[in-house]
């Protein structure tokens, strides 16, 4: 090929393939990742690359010339794909490297957002805490039923058969004379059935009665307390549970008995804890809508055994005295987590339970 038979048309696309040559290779080279690179390279071999179009205008180059600069297009290409081939390969060996040297990868570590754990109910809480505390006192733990004879949930515990308690109290019955017990107070009748004394027993469980407002529900959880031998007085009952308040409450707590009735025992009582919803830094209260602006909160019901109760289940009156107790867990948790709607307990929502 002789330098004066160059038409424009070819020294145009002689230029286009120098300009191109010279340029390629710094293109390639500055391309620092795969997708950027490959950018580049369709630039210049895509369908609308610049060596494309390049070829395109072959044909209008004269034939004889056709074969020297087709010649020196297909030489290009092979140099563009060659260097695209090892800047590829440049680019992946780099962030091998990279993630090679990056700082070690610990698979054994925990992960940083720890899944999160459930837990306990509060009430099942506050149920295995107080079982705790009863038996470092020296309880040992009972079981009854749920669903009792009526005899054991109120005719044996002293409720005459039209017992105004019944009618308030009674929840379920089955036509089999069998009810869902109101109290735990039927595990004393099934203890007492079935050995004999001394015992002294815990018995935490569920029970159902007419009830529903912000500090009752129709299903709720007691602990009944009892213990029986020769000699038990009034003043122990108050020794355990002043012991209780202080294990659960704190030391300090303060507690107050008032004479009560429940057909069981004789004498009765209720004992309230000072209210810690509205207790100042004082220790006195200024009352609020839950202890109903008195400063106390009921949580139990105890006696001393009714002697009729000892007759009805086969213990001998005379040479055996007991005490009884029974608490509303569900109360006992309230106070404990300051938690204003004993419904709150029972509704199940995340946001509720996770404070605990
Ligand atoms: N069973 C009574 C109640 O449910 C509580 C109680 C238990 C009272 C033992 C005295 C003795 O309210």
């Amino acid at each position: 090929m002789s330098e004066g038979a160059i038409s424009p048309v070819q020294s145009n696309l002689l230029a286009s393939l120098d300009a191109l040559r010279t340029d390629f290779a710094r293109r390639f080279e500055a391309a620092t990742t795969e997708q950027v690179l490959r950018e580049e390279n369709a630039k210049i071999l895509g369908k609308k690359g610049e060596l494309t179009q390049i070829l395109k205008q072959m044909g209008s180059v004269p034939g004889d010339q056709r074969k020297a600069i087709g010649e020196r297009v297909n030489t290009l290409r092979k140099e563009v794909e060659d260097a695209f081939a090892a800047r590829l390969a440049a680019i992946a060996r780099a962030k091998r490297e990279a993630d090679l040297h990056a700082p070690p990868f610990d698979l054994t570590l925990p992960a940083r957002e720890a899944l999160p754990l459930g837990h306990r109910h509060p009430i099942t809480r506050m149920r295995e805490d107080l079982v705790t505390i009863f038996r470092s006192l020296g309880f040992a733990v009972h079981d009854g039923p749920d669903v009792d004879l009526e005899e054991n949930n109120f005719t044996k515990l002293g409720f005459p058969p039209d017992h105004p308690a019944i009618d308030e109290q009674d929840s379920f019955w089955t036509t089999s004379g069998h009810v869902l017990r109101t109290h735990t107070s039927n595990v004393q009748v099934h203890a007492m059935m079935g050995q004999k004394p001394p015992f002294a027993f815990i018995a935490p469980g569920t029970c159902y009665r007419r009830d529903d407002d912000v500090t009752h529900s129709p299903m709720f959880h007691q602990i009944e307390g009892f213990l029986v031998d020769e000699k038990v007085t009034l003043t122990q009952l108050r020794g355990v549970l002043s012991e209780f308040a202080a294990r659960l409450y704190g030391e300090g707590t303060k507690v107050r008995f008032r004479a009560s009735y429940f057909p069981f025992v004789e004498p009765g009582a209720e004992v309230d804890v000072q209210c810690v919803f509205c207790k100042q830094p004082d220790g006195t209260n200024k009352g609020c809508n839950v202890c109903k602006h008195s400063g106390w909160i009921e949580i139990l019901g105890c006696g001393m055994i009714d002697p009729r109760v000892f007759e009805a289940c086969g213990i001998d009156s005379e040479r055996y005295t007991g005490f009884a107790f029974g608490m509303g867990i569900e109360r006992v948790a309230m106070l404990r987590y300051g938690i204003p709607d004993i419904r709150l307990l029972f509704e199940n929502d995340p946001r509720f339970l996770a404070q605990f």
